[in-house]
């Protein structure tokens, strides 16, 4: 399959790019205000009193911004960084090995935070609750265990499937922030930003078409913003115009919502195959050839949140928005009462 241009994953062309245009303030972290706010209150209240930062996870939808954020955090409390993934610590002793490291202060950052091991899961909570690691030492009858001190450090923890974390783990997190979709103008102002950083002319309705189609996520409005100037440096004289950015974006099959091919093949399956539905969500991967992760974590968030999809107990629904935006004449059918939810008693008072 060909790569999705407004897929919300990372690529390696990227990663280059992304250190001029990462943000390194709390100040320069445009959106997500009220995460800001709260955010910059613990960090405020972790310096006065001179502590590291409580434990910290962030979750939300890939590419909006939760490494970055990590990042800032340390350049905030002026402290150093360990990064990790829970894929990559693959045994207890892998742990015990970075936490023995680490300085007071330190933040250890732990992407994936969901896919850490079992093994290595019970290492980490009296590391988080009580900054002690505990070694086993010697084998049987004689095996005794000894508890080594850590110095007071602050996990961070992002996660893209908040449902997926273990409850013991989640509750040694002190503070648990939620990323949201960015709207219209936060996004215009990312790309505005990339765009005075990379000396890039674009007028402002240039950025704006760009952040129209962008699914409400930097990620995919820098990686389209990089698409769009590559064409008008060959096709236009350089400068990022609003018909310029749409010329450019259609030539990459990207609508005027942001939808790519895959998003229009899952609407279209939904609608031909399974008459709007309620389809459920395996049927519906199968109907489309993918994996019913990738419809659950890079295709529905973004058709849910335009509203184009509904998430019922009996499977996806296509709603109204959803054939309009497609130009097909919406079925009016009469209610269907849910089978699963029990009719409301008449006289309730
Ligand atoms: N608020 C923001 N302002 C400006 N740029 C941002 C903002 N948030 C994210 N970005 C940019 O968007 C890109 C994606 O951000 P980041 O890698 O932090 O996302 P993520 O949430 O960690 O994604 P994933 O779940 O895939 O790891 C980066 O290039 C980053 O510089
Ligand atoms: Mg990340």
């Amino acid at each position: 399959m060909s790569e999705r241009m407004i897929s919300p994953e990372e690529k390696s062309e990227e990663r280059a790019l992304d250190a001029a245009l990462r943000p390194k303030r709390l100040d320069d972290l445009e959106g997500q205000d009220r995460l800001r706010d709260n955010l910059r209150i613990l960090i405020e209240a972790a310096r006065g009193r001179g502590e590291p930062l409580d434990h910290i996870l962030l979750y939300g939808p890939p590419g909006l911004g939760k490494t970055t954020l990590a990042h800032i955090i340390a350049n905030e409390m002026g402290t150093n960084i360990k990064v990790t993934a829970g894929p990559a610590i693959e045994r207890a002793g892998d742990l015990a090995a970075i936490l023995t490291n680490l300085r007071q202060g330190d933040i250890l950052f732990i992407d994936e935070v969901h896919r850490l091991g079992r093994a290595v899961e019970e290492v980490l909570y009296p590391a988080m609750e009580d900054f002690a690691l505990d070694i086993v030492i010697g084998k049987g009858p004689a095996a005794r265990s000894i508890r080594l001190k850590l110095p007071r450090f602050t996990v961070i923890g992002a996660t893209t499937r908040l449902a997926l974390l273990t409850a013991p783990l989640r509750a040694r997190f002190g503070a648990i922030y939620r990323f949201d979709f960015y709207d219209q103008s936060a996004l215009e102002s990312i790309v505005r930003r990339a765009a005075r950083l990379l000396n890039v002319p674009i007028t402002d309705d240039g950025a704006a078409e760009i952040a129209r189609r962008a699914r409400g996520t930097p990620r995919v409005a820098l990686r389209l913003f990089r698409r769009v100037r590559d064409y008008a440096e060959v096709r236009a004289d350089g400068r990022i115009t609003a018909e310029v950015a749409d010329q450019a974006l259609r030539l990459l099959e990207v609508d005027e919502l942001g939808l790519d091919y895959l998003d229009h093949k899952v609407l279209e399956a939904l609608i031909y195959k399974f008459g709007g539905g309620p389809v459920g969500l395996e049927t519906l991967a199968a109907a489309v050839s993918e994996e019913s992760d990738t419809l659950m974590d890079v295709v529905e968030p973004y058709l849910l949140q335009l509203g184009f999809l509904d998430r019922t107990p009996r499977g996806r629904v296509a709603t109204r928005r959803a054939y309009e935006h497609l130009g097909l004449p919406y079925p009016e059918r009469p209610e269907q009462p849910s089978l699963l939810e029990p009719p409301e008693p008449e006289d309730t008072p």
